[in-house]
């Protein structure tokens, strides 16, 4: 079974409206680079998942929800053109200063989202989404598999590295995680875990999967990390 493709227009989920951390501030995006590597290492994790995925230069992608566009740079400097796509202006300002900074010209930075973004140009031979799919709620999330999946060529695809939550001991795994957090990152890590818990999207992996396979995608390689991060290689299911 599939997601029915639906007139949404007249009860579409405002997805501009940032739910949980609002990265629509200034203050936030000033500091997010700086807060998620002291659990990160954006860079070096941007080019592993580069590898993976063995873009070629003259190959297309989109990044949804592309933040302070760590990767999206990172794909750039490899000849990909990239679509870099968020909801935030604070944030594609801030990405695309970085860009121009390092001469790179070749990103198309929009300010839409995953219900909203049209794609005019061919289809793209990579999506691309880090830690950005948690902001919709679940149904809003197969609507957005399903757009996605019409924006991939038939080769193409999609890459989701998220917060999503393995069933088992997953109480347990939340609070051990909000408790490293906090040894990592103090106060302000310890409550931005706790706010994702409480006020953004993060789903079971079985949810997450299933709606995937309902979308249209083969899952290829799933990696899981403490219960609570992981990362899908998916490609287009044959029709
Ligand atoms: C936690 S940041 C992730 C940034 C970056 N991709 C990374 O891996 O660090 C989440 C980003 O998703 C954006 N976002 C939230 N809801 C979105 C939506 N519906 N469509 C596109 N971007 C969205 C936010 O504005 C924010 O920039």
């Amino acid at each position: 079974m599939s997601v029915p493709m639906i007139d949404i227009n007249k009860w579409r989920y405002d997805e501009f409206e940032q739910v949980g951390k609002d990265y629509s501030l200034n203050n936030e995006v000033a500091v997010y680079e700086e807060t998620h590597s002291k659990f990160r290492e954006l860079v070096q994790e941007s080019n592993e998942f580069l590898d993976i995925l063995s873009v070629k230069a003259g190959e297309s992608l989109i990044d949804f929800g592309c933040g302070t566009g760590v990767f999206t740079i990172q794909a750039a400097l490899r000849g990909v053109n990239v679509f870099a796509v968020d909801i935030s202006q604070n944030m594609l300002a801030y990405a695309e200063k970085k860009a121009l900074e390092k001469n790179i010209q070749s990103i198309s930075f929009i300010n839409s989202g995953f219900l909203n973004y049209t794609h005019s140009s061919e289809l793209v031979d990579y999506i691309m989404t880090s830690f950005s799919f948690h902001h919709l709620p679940d149904f809003w999330k197969a609507v957005a598999l399903k757009r996605m999946h019409s924006m991939l060529n038939s080769s193409g695809v999609l890459y989701i590295q998220d917060v999503v939550i393995s069933e088992e001991n997953c109480i347990n795994n939340i609070n051990s995680f909000i408790q490293s957090q906090e040894e990592l990152g103090g106060d302000f890590l310890r409550v931005d875990a706790i706010e994702h818990f409480r006020d953004e999207f993060s789903t079971y992996d079985w949810v997450i999967e299933e709606m995937l396979k309902r979308a249209g995608f083969k899952i290829e390689s799933k990696e899981s990390f403490s219960g609570l991060i992981c990362r899908y290689k998916c490609t287009k299911e044959e029709d």
